[in-house]
């Protein structure tokens, strides 16, 4: 169940909320929420980055680099992710690259309080709705280490193709690994949703 709050001015993502939760735009208000998860190993290191060091770090980047990354790739923004009825960010849900001009790539994260209740897969399924519809993109992408098993489950409950093992590559902490590359085609999304 995806409801929309509000009306899209073609850049950033309406306020939406889904079953469980709310989605909406991180700002800085929210760096100190998402310092709690984002400088934990076990969170920073499968989703590709250092674990963030201080919460200015968080500010910065929810200031300066997200927002000069979204316009130099014409990124609609992602968004934050709050449990209804509870007004802490406990993880997000983004489109972080575009492939091309209908082909965008999405990431999570999640606070590992939350891990394994189906959170990011409900908050996932919401953006990806939006993108097929709302912003009427072709194909959704993934990239995830071959080592992170639960992000694979995700984006199968999702409905994703595994299309490529790029073999041994490095991961963000310099450990060998393959990189996996999952697609979602709009036609195979539609199928799927009736
Ligand atoms: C990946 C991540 C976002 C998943 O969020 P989540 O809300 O816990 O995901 P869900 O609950 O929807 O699904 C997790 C699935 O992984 C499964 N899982 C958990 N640990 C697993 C393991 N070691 N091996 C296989 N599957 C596993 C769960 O059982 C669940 O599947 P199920 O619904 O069939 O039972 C979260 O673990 C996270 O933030 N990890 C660190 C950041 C990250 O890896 N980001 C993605 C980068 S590509």
């Amino acid at each position: 169940m995806l409801k929309i709050l509000e009306e899209f001015d073609g850049k950033i993502l309406p306020n939406v909320e889904t079953e469980r939760l709310n989605l909406r735009q991180r700002t800085i208000a929210d760096a100190a929420d998402i310092f709690t998860y984002a400088s934990l190993p076990e969170v920073a290191y499968p989703a590709g980055f250092p674990p963030i060091e201080k919460i200015e770090d968080e500010v910065y980047y929810l200031e300066h680099v997200l927002p000069k990354s979204q316009a130099e790739q014409q990124l609609p923004s992602g968004y934050g992710i709050k449990l209804k009825g509870e007004d802490k960010m406990i993880g997000s849900v983004d489109f972080n690259h575009r492939h091309a001009d209908d082909v965008l790539e999405i990431g999570y994260t999640l606070h590992p309080d939350y891990w394994g209740q189906g959170i990011v897969s409900e908050a996932s399924a919401a953006l990806i709705e939006l993108g097929f519809t709302l912003l009427n993109l072709h194909k959704l992408e993934l990239n995830c280490y071959d080592t992170n098993k639960q992000s694979q489950r995700v984006v199968e409950k999702l409905g994703f193709t595994l299309e490529a093992r790029i073999r041994d590559r490095k991961d963000v902490q310099g450990n060998r690994c393959d990189d996996l590359r999952y697609g979602l085609l709009k036609s195979e999304w539609e199928s799927a949703h009736g």
